[in-house]
């Protein structure tokens, strides 16, 4: 049942021909498993999509009405590089209702997703030889950011046992001449952990510019709350976007609240790297923001009714979850009794079971070991996904006690 070699995709070899930015950045792997299994879909297998960090939830019907009337009227142009007017408004008068922050428009810019905000605001931030502190397990893609302006990644571990909450003080640790930015996720992605307000104050006051990431902000459980970084620092920027908490996905749409001082660079990074976003998608999220409040209470109600119903199956199936999400939509579980290797045990699950998970790996040595699954889904597909996986990780679990007893 288990095969010795698992089809995880090799990384692409060194060649000189391209640039050693390029080559510094590593697979997102969770977006490995997502296209390896879209070649098994072309084969006609049918699978359990559990890996990517994508709602199984229709977006608001306001959202793609907007776009559909957008596009009826041809408004296909470019807009302003900071985006049109009304949605930064929109999206202050949004701040105000969930944190009571007071934003003025002019500091809001809208990208096109919360990726693209990053890639303006590492680019406007780092320089060659800076460091940023990544509390880790991390977001896989923030030390790519970091080192494609040619920056360090600094991790700094958090733990099961502490659920996932940041220690300042072994951030406080971690600061050098050198470090440029702190980054925080809340509620993070992959751990489900959200900081509290008395962590973010700390975060704020060390020195180094906050960039929070806030975009799984709202999906929180069992009366958590969440703390924005504007309410403890006027300098952060808060990256966050539609993708998560209104299933928009690929719409691509994010924007990014900076300190005004930054405005005037974040703009001609925009004008020069992507221009604006797109402008009928931003008819979506003026729309969104203005009639998405039902469908995105919907999906939390849904995504708190099947953070249990994987939890328990997960545990049911052998997984040690040590702390249960606080936020977010993923389970970070300790695979450990199965294979220590993450990249190798999901692309197992994968080509067994027809089940996409993410390898603990994709988020950092501090996740080594677990696997990551979106719970976001219909109750069916994690139903299916607990079935399928239940005979590959008892064969996988028989395999590992076997060669411990052998050795
Ligand atoms: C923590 C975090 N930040 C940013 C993103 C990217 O989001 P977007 O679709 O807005 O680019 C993701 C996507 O999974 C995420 O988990």
């Amino acid at each position: 049942m288990c095969p010795s070699t698992p089809a995880a995709p090799p990384d692409p070899p060194r060649d000189r021909r391209w640039s050693r930015r390029a080559e510094s950045l590593t697979p997102f792997l969770a977006m490995e498993v997502l296209e390896r299994a879209a070649e098994l879909e072309r084969d006609g297998l049918d699978v359990a999509h559990l890996e990517v960090g994508e709602p199984e939830f229709a977006p608001p019907a306001a959202a793609s009405r907007a776009i559909v009337e957008a596009l009826a009227r041809d408004d296909t142009n470019y807009t302003d590089s900071r985006g049109l007017w009304e949605l930064r408004a929109a999206i202050a008068g949004d701040l105000d209702r969930r944190f009571g922050a007071s934003v003025d428009p002019e500091r809001v810019l809208v990208t096109q997703g919360t990726s693209s905000a990053m890639t303006l605001v590492f680019a406007c931030l780092v320089d060659p030889g800076d460091e940023v502190i990544l509390p880790t397990p991390h977001y896989p893609c923030y030390p790519n950011f970091v080192r494609f302006c040619g920056g360090e990644p600094v991790f700094v571990e958090t733990d099961a046992e502490t659920g996932w909450h940041i220690d300042p003080e072994r951030v406080r640790e971690a600061i050098t001449p050198r470090t440029k930015a702190i980054v925080v996720g809340s509620p993070a992605n992959p751990t489900g952990a959200v900081q509290p307000r008395a962590v973010m104050e700390a975060l704020a006051g060390l020195g180094p510019t906050l960039v929070s990431d806030e975009i799984y902000d709202g999906l929180v459980y069992g009366g958590v709350r969440t703390a924005s970084a504007l309410t403890v620092s006027p300098d952060a920027f808060v990256l966050d976007g539609f993708s998560k908490r209104y299933a928009m996905t690929g719409f691509r749409l994010g924007w990014v609240v900076a300190p005004q001082a930054a405005m005037r660079r974040l703009q001609i990074l925009q004008q020069n790297l992507f221009i604006s976003a797109s402008s009928f998608v931003q008819h979506a999220g003026i729309a969104a923001l203005a009639e998405g409040g039902e469908m995105s209470a919907a999906l939390l109600e849904a995504c708190s009714d099947r953070r249990r119903l994987l939890v328990d199956g997960l545990r049911d199936l052998g997984f040690g979850i040590e702390h249960e999400p606080e936020g977010a939509f993923y389970v970070l579980a300790d695979a450990r009794a199965f294979w220590d290797d993450s990249r190798a045990l999901a692309f197992e699950i994968l080509e067994q079971a027809h089940v996409g998970c993410t390898p603990g790996i994709d988020f950092g040595e501090a996740a080594e070991g677990r696997l990551r699954f979106c719970y976001a889904l219909a109750r069916e597909t994690i139903e299916t996904a607990l079935e399928r996986m239940a005979p590959v990780l008892a064969a996988r679990r028989a395999s590992r006690g076997t060669r411990e007893r052998g050795a």
